[in-house]
């Protein structure tokens, strides 16, 4: 059972109470517990979704949205109360406004081919940045190279913040303005809803990338007045093998489908095909109904320890983390990204002495810390920073103070067995 969490948002997290919720944490390696602090490439997972996702296989299984039968009715019903559920998380005002795919990168490559290639033509432009995920860059590409759009990007500022000195000349003639809310190689928080507005008052749609946002702070796309928003499920405790889409109702109303097949049609004919509504239109073919189960699970996991509480916990672990780590390594640490932490969350790519990161991340498992090395799928970034990779410690719920010391000792014995 998963432990009680108050939802109180003037407390922080109880860390050992989050960290007793995930039975990977029991685990030992060579006698030494896990230290995982890979959170931003995909989280671990409470008992609850466990149990959730099992109980469901065990008692509950059957076809959604296509059998008469009690079963699968009631499977139906719990499909659509994770929708709900979601719906509820980001403070969406339908919940047809959400759509479930396989990943957030389906979403976003949903949004390129289904609203881009509906509303962009030869020499429409389309705003990104400097700190996006290949996700958000690489369908664009396609997009460009299919239909002659054109790209624009939004420069940093020299602590990895976007600089927004020129965003409305950036924008000037903009359809689109597709953005991460956080990056995940730098951290950097980016002010979403003042991007939003800025995309409006050009013209544009907001489209906003919040895959590593939304397991991390409190979400309110109205609030924000996106236009869309694409996330996962791994990321945010529940399991991998569903995304989420949340889409304006009249922008998802007017775009095609995306992919051909059941579940999304009202009508097949010999000369043609109807859609069906939201959000069907946009579910192809048998969706990840068991993955779906384990969503709510992680949504009602997270939402029990309250948003707010989890985004405090994050930012006293990166105050904690910026201060100990530059006072013990000096510049023999280079930490990228802002050294604010209202302007950050608790990911943080670095360079260590002259240790390359996948030889540091190799060492650092010698002790069971477990960050990642390479390019982070930010290529575009990594450029920027001059640097073919970074290694990247990514802090979450079950994370405390003491794996930021833990982390340091095992820096340490890198610099011993390297010679640095
Ligand atoms: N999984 C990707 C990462 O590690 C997005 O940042």
């Amino acid at each position: 059972m998963a432990t009680r969490h108050s939802g109180d948002a003037a407390m922080s997290l109880d860390v050992a109470a989050v960290r007793a919720d995930f039975p990977i944490f029991d685990r030992l390696i060579d006698g030494q517990p896990i230290v995982y602090l890979d959170s931003a490439n995909t989280t671990q997972k409470p008992q609850s979704v466990i149990d959730a996702m099992s109980t469901f296989m065990a008692t509950a299984y059957a076809p959604i949205n296509r059998s008469a039968y009690r079963l699968a009715a009631e499977a139906t019903d719990a499909f659509e109360a994770a929708r709900s559920a979601t719906q509820k998380f980001i403070n969406a005002r339908r919940a047809h406004e959400v759509v479930f795919t396989k990943n957030a990168t389906e979403s976003l490559n949903l949004i390129v081919r289904s609203w881009g290639y509906a509303n962009l033509h030869a020499g429409d432009v389309v705003l990104l940045t400097h700190m996006e995920h290949h996700a958000n860059i690489v369908p664009w590409h396609q997009l460009a190279a299919e239909r002659g759009i054109v790209l624009r990007w939004v420069p940093l500022t020299a602590d990895g913040q976007l600089d927004l000195t020129n965003l409305a000349p950036l924008l000037d003639g903009a359809k689109a303005f597709s953005f991460t809310a956080m990056s995940n190689v730098l951290g950097t928080i980016t002010p979403v809803r003042e991007l939003c507005a800025a995309a409006h008052a050009a013209g544009a749609i907001a489209i906003v990338d919040g895959c590593q946002y939304v397991p991390h702070n409190v979400t309110d796309v109205q609030a924000w007045d996106a236009d869309f928003l694409a996330f996962s499920s791994h990321k945010l405790c529940g399991p991998s093998g569903i995304g989420m889409l949340w889409g304006r109702e009249t922008l998802l109303d007017a775009m095609p489908p995306f992919l051909g097949g059941g579940n999304m049609i009202a009508d097949v004919r010999l000369d043609g095909f109807t859609t069906a509504p939201l959000p069907a239109k946009f579910e192809a073919g048998t969706p990840p109904i068991i993955e779906a189960i384990g969503l709510h699970a992680a949504l009602q996991f997270l939402s029990s320890l309250g948003m707010a509480n989890v985004r405090d916990h994050e930012m006293q672990i990166s105050a904690y983390a910026l201060r100990s780590l530059t006072e013990r390594f000096g510049d023999d640490i280079t930490i990228h990204g802002p050294t604010n932490v209202e302007a950050r969350g608790a990911t943080f790519s670095f360079a260590f002495r002259d240790i390359h990161p996948h030889d540091l991340s190799q060492v650092l498992d010698q002790r069971n810390v477990c960050v990642r090395a390479g390019h982070h799928c930010a290529k575009p970034l990594m450029r920027l920073l001059g640097a073919p990779a970074t290694a990247r410690a990514s802090f979450y719920i079950y994370n405390d103070e003491s794996e930021v010391d833990i982390l340091a000792d095992a820096l340490d014995s890198a610099s011993d067995i390297f010679g640095t």
